[in-house]
């Protein structure tokens, strides 16, 4: 008796736990990771603990002394979206990425001549959110916190109209309006689980 006790209760307590841990993942996929209010998006936090998908480089040197947005962009995205997108291939509504600027600094190191990261420059955001851009291609509006001398940042941004970032991104993303084209992460990471994270296949693609 004493024993089928114990049983029963090892039987409670897992189920307890399956439960808690579908919920914990269910509330990790609606979290949101941005706040928007009065048609303005706060400035968004902590991404740079998100998920890291890589860096594009438009060096000014390259474009003229002002390339549209200057130096390196070091892309991230939000931890719920990158499950989803590991998970099943697809952006998730309620996406958020965001794009930080980091200028050129040295272009020598010890390592060979090249390009390497300096300081922080500007910050830029896309979301994804069927409730807040329901008229938006994609649902996908555009932000930039960005201030004209690349010193400091707006504490909020409106979003642009489609035609000054939403059409570009239509007409030449390779996947729902973002760059996977240049981001190696979310590249090998479309759909592919565990696969996803990192280490744990031998052949690089
Ligand atoms: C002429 C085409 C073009 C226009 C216009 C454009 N973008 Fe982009 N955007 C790109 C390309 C190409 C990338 C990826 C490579 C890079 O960052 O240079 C990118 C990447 C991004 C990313 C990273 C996530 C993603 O979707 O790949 C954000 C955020 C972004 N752009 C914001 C903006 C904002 C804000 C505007 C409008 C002010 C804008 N873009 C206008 C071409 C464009």
């Amino acid at each position: 008796m004493q024993k089928m006790k114990l049983v029963t209760g090892g039987l409670v307590a897992m189920t307890v736990l399956a439960l808690q841990s579908v919920s914990s993942s269910i509330a990790a996929d609606d979290k949101q990771y941005f706040n928007i209010a009065n048609g303005e998006l706060a400035r968004p936090t902590g991404y740079r603990e998100w998920i890291y998908v890589g860096t594009p480089v438009t060096p000014n040197d390259m474009n003229d002394g002002k390339a549209a947005f200057p130096e390196f962009h070091n892309v991230y995205i939000d931890p719920a979206s990158w499950a989803h997108w590991k998970d099943t291939g697809k952006f998730r509504d309620g996406t958020i990425l965001i794009k930080e600027l980091v200028s050129v600094g040295a272009k020598s190191a010890t390592s060979g001549n090249g390009y390497f990261e300096g300081d922080f420059l500007g910050l830029e955001a896309t979301i994804k959110s069927a409730e807040h851009f329901p008229d938006e291609p994609g649902n996908w509006a555009y932000y930039s916190f960005s201030t004209p001398d690349h010193k400091s940042l707006t504490s909020s941004a409106k979003a642009f109209p489609a035609e000054s970032c939403n059409a570009c991104h239509q007409a030449s993303a390779a996947d729902d309006f973002v760059f996977t084209q240049y981001y190696p992460v979310l590249r090998a990471g479309k759909g592919t689980g565990m696969d996803a994270i990192g280490g744990v296949k031998s052949e690089l693609p």
